[in-house]
């Protein structure tokens, strides 16, 4: 039997500048929501204000960037992609904004923030999660048609990730698994749906703008599921290891209520090495991508050493 060799540390080019090229992203996507989005003076402004307060409140944009940068993976134009970028955050910011309501994970803060029930009200902050979930199917609209996908699949793609298959069937097992002792495998099954699956959609989607072809396509899904696992696993560590003003939202929550996560089921040491485990995964799937895999390396090497 062959022995097993140590994998390699995951290398970078030393020159490209991830955090350059993160704030590139969110500085496109940021320009594309205020361009896209009714302003906060358009009747009925209270809803328009709630969203956009969510909206720019200063989240990380992970899921627009990956998008972004799955685009110019496959050799496509950032423009392209920008109306799923775009539409990947709304629908990311809908279900925080009802991940956080007292029904849910009843938190107060977010992004730095009071959350929007907080701000706004119980009934405007439901309304506000409906109109951005709604938003980002118009926004999808706009996705450009190419030879090989249209909108039919860009609608279907964003549909499935977020429907009660996968995000919202993710977050009702989150919620049924409360205060409950569950298996590894039911947890996986948890992150597979509220996370990874509108973090790969998101890859995917991006990859769709620019044409890419089915081998390509099929790296940003394997890509996508491996960083969607790891990053809830670093999410669920660093609520235990950070505090509230580093995570821009209340800190110990998971264990205060008795979330299901990998640091409460397997600890702290096993969830790192896990996350960094899934990483490598990800990072192998990069290799059809050639020289313009690197956005999409430094990007996983970035989330694995985030600190919020
Ligand atoms: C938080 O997502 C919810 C999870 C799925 C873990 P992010 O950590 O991407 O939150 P923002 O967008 O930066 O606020
Ligand atoms: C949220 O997961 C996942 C979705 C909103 C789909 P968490 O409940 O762990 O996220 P935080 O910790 O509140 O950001
Ligand atoms: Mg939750
Ligand atoms: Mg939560
Ligand atoms: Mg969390």
């Amino acid at each position: 039997m062959a022995t097993q060799t140590k994998k390699p540390a995951i290398r970078t080019i030393a020159s490209f500048d991830i955090r350059r090229y993160w704030q590139s992203c969110v500085e496109d996507v940021e320009a594309g929501l205020d361009r896209w989005l009714p302003s906060v003076r358009t009747k009925p402004a209270t809803i328009h204000k709630a969203m956009r307060y969510s909206l720019f409140a200063g989240g990380k944009r992970v899921r627009p960037t990956v998008c972004l940068a799955a685009a110019e993976a496959c050799g496509g134009k950032r423009e392209k992609a920008l109306p799923a970028a775009c539409a990947v955050e709304c629908i990311h910011t809908y279900s925080l904004i009802h991940d956080d309501l007292p029904a849910m994970d009843n938190d107060d803060f977010r992004r730095g923030k009071p959350t929007n029930h907080k701000v706004f009200g119980e009934g405007i902050a439901v309304l506000a999660g409906d109109a951005l979930l709604t938003q980002a199917f118009e926004l999808l609209s706009r996705f450009p048609d190419s030879r090989r996908y249209g909108h039919r699949e860009a609608v279907a793609e964003l549909a499935k990730a977020s429907g009660s298959l996968w995000l919202i069937g993710g977050q009702v097992a989150d919620l049924e698994a409360e205060g409950k002792g569950v298996s590894v495998r039911e947890l996986k099954y948890i992150h597979e749906r509220k996370t990874s699956a509108l973090l790969t959609a998101s890859l995917k989607l991006g990859g769709m703008s620019a044409g890419c072809t089915p081998r390509q396509l099929e790296a940003l899904d394997v890509f996508g599921y491996h960083v969607g696992l790891a990053f809830q696993v670093i999410d669920d560590i660093l609520d235990v290891t950070q505090t509230s003003e580093a995570l821009g939202k209340t800190a110990g929550k998971d264990e205060a209520v008795g979330k299901a996560t990998y640091p409460c089921l397997v600890g702290l040491e096993k969830s790192r090495k896990l996350a960094k485990r899934l990483t490598h995964q990800a990072y192998e799937s990069l290799d059809v991508f050639g020289k313009r895999k690197e956005p999409l390396l430094a990007i996983a090497k970035y989330l694995l050493e985030r600190s919020h």
